[in-house]
């Protein structure tokens, strides 16, 4: 059967005054109907430029699509009609991001938005409810996310809010949404700690009642061990590895990886100096072949010229090492 979501090799750019940044370089990630995927990596590696690829919502210029696919169940994304990535990204597709203000409409109040969600969402599954009857239900799903005042916020723009308010109506919307495909990332960095596990738990029920697919961004390894079952480690713009995240964490194979899980808990906004030297490389001339290889302890001639492929290891496991190579 083919995946709910298929990336095939994709190259995603940035033209800027310096020259072109090329960020995404060959990106690959499926996620199946009902999965609960990780993608993790260090501040900058493109985590959120590949979730904005698939939304459609890159802006043109400066951003530059080099080349690959994008296919929900079956469909290129990259090729629809803006009609028809518009219906997705109402009906199908949801995503939580790390600034809010990137998907709520500036010009409307939170109880339109909202409203039009629950409408939506009524109107796919047949049911039919009162004006009266949804508004409650809207306040019903910010309640659930620990909105102060829900009854109030309801008449509020997005600019009135605060950062955590805004992240609460996103969230609020994805409670509300009968979309298969919940794109998550960092959804609760601007909300309090105490929070946020109360958020994740509520998002998992969710998750788990609509038999929803789930991409979980975060730099919480924590959570990414709780709420998901298999994981993407990226750096630099590629998938360096992929496995069910028990054994990934239990024996990370890529030398990537190794020293990412040596920074262990939480991957800060300092990158992962603890268990690898250097930095992320410069996007505007990156390292030809494996773009890890200044920073890796088993280079090879190989690694300084050739891209590594994901190589199939044992249980299913895949690593872009040449150290991985049969
Ligand atoms: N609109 C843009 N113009 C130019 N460069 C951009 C743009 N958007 C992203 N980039 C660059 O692309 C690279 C990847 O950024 P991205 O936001 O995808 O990283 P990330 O993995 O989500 O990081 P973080 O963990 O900090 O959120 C960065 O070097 C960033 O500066
Ligand atoms: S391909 Fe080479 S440089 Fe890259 S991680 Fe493997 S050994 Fe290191
Ligand atoms: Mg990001």
């Amino acid at each position: 059967m083919s995946p709910l979501l298929d990336v095939r090799d994709l190259s995603v750019g940035f033209k800027i005054f310096e020259g072109y940044l090329s960020v995404l370089n060959g990106v690959e990630l499926t996620l199946g109907e009902g999965e609960r995927v990780g993608l993790v990596g260090e501040t900058g590696c493109g985590k959120t430029t590949t979730v904005k690829s698939i939304l459609r919502v890159l802006p043109m210029p400066p951003a530059r699509i080099a080349g690959g696919e994008i296919f929900y169940r079956g469909k290129d994304i990259l090729k629809m009609k803006r009609r028809e990535v518009q219906t997705l990204r109402r009906m199908e597709l949801t995503a939580i991001f790390q600034d809010p203000l990137m998907s709520l409409n500036p010009v409307f109040t939170v109880g339109t938005q909202l409203r039009d969600i629950v409408k939506d969402s009524l109107g796919a599954s047949g049911k039919k409810l009162t004006k009266k009857q949804i508004t409650a239900r809207c306040i019903e799903a910010l309640k659930e996310t620990g909105m102060p005042d829900p009854e109030r916020i309801m008449s509020n723009y997005p600019i009135q809010l605060s950062g955590g308010m805004r992240q609460r109506v996103c969230i609020a919307e994805a409670l509300s949404t009968t979309a298969q495909l919940l794109l998550a990332d960092e959804p609760t960095t601007n909300l309090d700690v105490t929070i946020q596990d109360q958020i994740l738990r509520k998002l998992d029920e969710l998750v788990e009642e609509k038999n929803t697919s789930v991409l979980m961004i975060t730099h919480s390894l924590g959570v990414v061990m709780d709420l998901t079952q298999r994981l993407y480690i990226m750096y630099a713009g590629t998938m360096v590895e992929e496995g069910q995240t028990e054994e990934l964490f239990a024996s990370p194979l890529h030398p990537y990886s190794q020293g990412l899980m040596k920074s262990v808990p939480k991957l800060t906004g300092e990158g992962v100096s603890d268990g690898i030297p250097g930095r992320i490389p410069n996007y505007l001339d990156p390292p030809a072949g494996c773009r890890f290889h200044p920073r890796c302890e088993h280079t090879m001639p190989i690694c300084q010229t050739e891209k590594p492929p994901l190589f199939n290891v044992e249980n299913g496991r895949h690593v872009a090492c040449f150290l991985y190579r049969s």
